[in-house]
């Protein structure tokens, strides 16, 4: 499991507005419901604003006569409103919650279609928390954004606009002295909002750094226990949540200092204004109804204007949410990997649609499996390193089954990797009946090529399902039925059948309920289902006792005839039921021979197999 941090870009520089517009594709379709309710909530928000004119006619007018008729009328009005604003918010409310959050599933099955499609060395280079953290807590940050500072950034600016019209048109000399700290509060904020921005982006790559912890610490849980080494985990998981815990209170700080500022020079100028006023009320120069309704429509403006700060610092935080998620989805996939794409979908590919050992037209060479002056680095190897695979030379024969054998961390499983395409060739090529895989869709060349891996990996599901997955159709049908028993019959994996329901029984995560060899041979009978013309195994029977093992080798021999298969090797018990052994040492292949014959000739291939027991 890699633990690397993601490759994170530099936050400076960039614009949050810029950023937050690449949400635009997503919001498209719901744009029309999310427009609307912005313009409910600003007419909400300013059915507020006439509260205070309907107070100035009360006390110019009834209050001031003393008509308790005419304070009855103003006091109905003003629930009249109450209850207008309140239903005016609701419908609001109602308007964005659903579109929203068909806006987060979205980007969330975006997110995890990508990540299928990337390349495997995305995957080596970043650390799974990263990914899951991105596509959870940061897609719910984004949801939030939409659903409410996006929405009353653009109501309380609305809101202030209208209320300064309406304070400016009362008495624009008071109405100055409420907007004189405009301009020192816009400096700050955009002084704030970059320091805050930096602070947010770092918190929430460390929430994907201790995800990774808790994600590991779960998989490794057996080696964990096994090695009492809970509290040192536990101790690491300490120091990165302390760290964030830091993090984010570097991130209060900056809030409360912004709030401070808000919320002190908006008052200073109310009580400003309230003096002024009441010299002017005494000298008679303004009514007291008007100055009941200035000052309570500067106290209504008060939340439009301390709101600013906390909707500002949840949009940085979504700026940031924005970039760590495009991160992700900016990575270029592997081309020709959608099963379904139709033609012309796939750029490199001569035929985009996997057409495996199909009686077709003419059929094409039998020339097996090719190696041609195969050289590999890996894309994150140290520049000046030399390249795992040096010019390898190698064929196998159609028909043939040939044992890759070679010393541990010789690059055998890496040799493996390069004929279904997960990673390319950096120099060379690879043909497979001689055709070279670099110009075939990886579709098609992976439709014609099967795998199992060293690490036996199942999903959570059914072992028929987890079986079937090799055979590229859908499951259930008949046909898939007898592919699934001779598959089980292949791999040994009878099994099977003794399980509490047989192929439909679940198998957890990792398939952990199963045994290691039992798990091998599910990979295995994976690897065969689909009869593939070409079979690559990594070491696939190494958890097999050696007879289990002869008989797999056996059945494979029988069922997969026409199949051109490459087994990496360990033990002599495996090397001798392949035609011919290649040995792989300093990166290039040294001999190729039957066993016989390279125990004969070779002396580090002699010394290899010297450690086992010899058939
Ligand atoms: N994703 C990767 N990125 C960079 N280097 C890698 C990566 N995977 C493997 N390597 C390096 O490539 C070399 C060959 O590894 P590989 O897994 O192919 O060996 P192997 O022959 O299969 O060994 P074993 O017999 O132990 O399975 C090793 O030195 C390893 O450190
Ligand atoms: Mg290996």
């Amino acid at each position: 499991m890699p633990t690397t941090h993601a490759p994170a870009k530099e936050p400076g520089g960039r614009s949050a507005v810029r950023t937050l517009s690449r949400l635009w594709p997503y919001v498209r379709p719901v744009r029309t419901r999310l427009f609307s309710a912005a313009l409910v909530a600003i007419v909400a928000s300013c059915t507020g604003l006439v509260f205070p004119l309907v107070l100035k006619w009360m006390v110019d007018g009834p209050v001031a006569d003393r008509d308790t008729g005419g304070v009855w009328l103003g006091a109905l009005l003003l629930l009249g409103l109450g209850i207008a604003e309140a239903l005016l918010f609701g419908f609001r409310r109602w308007l964005v919650a659903r579109p929203l959050a068909s806006v987060e599933a979205a980007m969330r099955a975006d997110l995890f279609r990508h990540l299928q499609r990337v390349p495997v060395a995305f995957h080596d280079r970043w650390a799974s928390g990263q990914l899951l953290s991105r596509g959870t807590t940061d897609l719910m940050l984004l949801r939030m954004f939409l659903a409410f500072p996006l929405t009353f950034l653009v109501v309380n600016g609305a809101t202030i606009a209208v209320g300064m019209a309406i304070l400016l048109a009362q008495d624009w000399a008071l109405g100055l002295v409420l907007l004189a700290p405009v301009l020192p509060m816009v400096a700050f904020l955009a002084y704030f909002e970059g320091r805050y921005a930096a602070v947010a982006r770092r918190a929430q790559d460390q929430v994907g750094d201790l995800t990774t912890v808790v994600e590991e610490s779960v998989l490794g849980i057996r080696i964990i226990k096994g090695f009492g080494r809970h509290r040192s985990q536990a101790r690491a998981f300490r120091e990165l949540s302390r760290t964030l815990r830091g993090t984010e209170l570097v991130k209060a700080r900056l809030l409360a200092a912004i709030y401070g500022v808000i919320m002190t020079l908006p008052e200073l100028a109310i009580g400003a204004a309230l003096v002024l006023g009441s010299v002017q009320v005494a000298d008679g120069g303004l009514s007291t109804g008007t100055l009941v309704a200035f000052l309570s429509t500067a106290l209504a403006l008060r939340w439009p204007v301390e709101s600013i700060g906390f909707l500002l610092a949840m949009s940085q935080e979504a700026a940031t949410a924005t970039e760590r998620y495009f991160e992700v989805l900016d990575a270029e996939p592997e081309s020709g990997t959608e099963q379904d794409a139709g033609p012309g979908a796939d750029a490199v590919g001569s035929a985009a649609v996997p057409a495996p050992r199909r009686a077709g037209a003419p059929p094409p060479p039998a020339d097996g499996i090719r190696f041609d002056a195969v050289e590999f680095r890996y894309p994150d190897a140290p520049d000046g390193s030399p390249p795992i695979l040096e010019r390898i030379d190698l064929h196998i024969r159609t028909g043939e089954t040939m044992a890759l054998v070679g010393a541990t961390g010789s690059g055998k499983t890496t040799l493996t990797a390069l004929v279904p395409r997960l990673h390319e060739v950096t120099g060379g090529r690879i043909t497979l009946d001689g055709e070279d895989i670099a110009s075939m869709a990886r579709a098609r060349v992976r439709a014609l090529v099967s795998m199992a891996f060293e690490e036996p990996t199942l999903f959570s599901a059914s072992v028929g399902e987890n079986v079937l997955m090799g055979a590229g159709g859908g499951t259930g049908t008949p046909h898939d039925e007898s592919a699934l028993v001779r598959a089980l019959a292949v791999a040994q994996a009878e099994f099977v059948h003794a399980l509490p329901q047989g192929a439909a029984t679940q198998v957890g995560e990792q398939g952990l309920s199963l045994s290691g060899g039992q798990r091998q041979r599910l990979a295995l009978a994976r690897a065969v289902v689909g009869r593939p013309r070409f079979l690559v195994l990594d070491d696939p029977l190494s958890a097999l006792d050696v007879h289990t093992e002869a008989l797999v080798e056996a059945a494979l021999r029988r069922v997969l005839k026409g199949t051109t298969a490459l087994v990496v090797a360990h033990r002599p018990s495996t090397v001798l039921l392949a035609d011919r052994v290649a040995l792989l040492s300093g990166g290039r292949v040294t001999a190729v021979g039957t066993h016989q014959e390279l125990l004969r000739e070779n002396a580090e291939y002699a010394w290899l197999m010297s450690g086992g027991t010899e058939g």
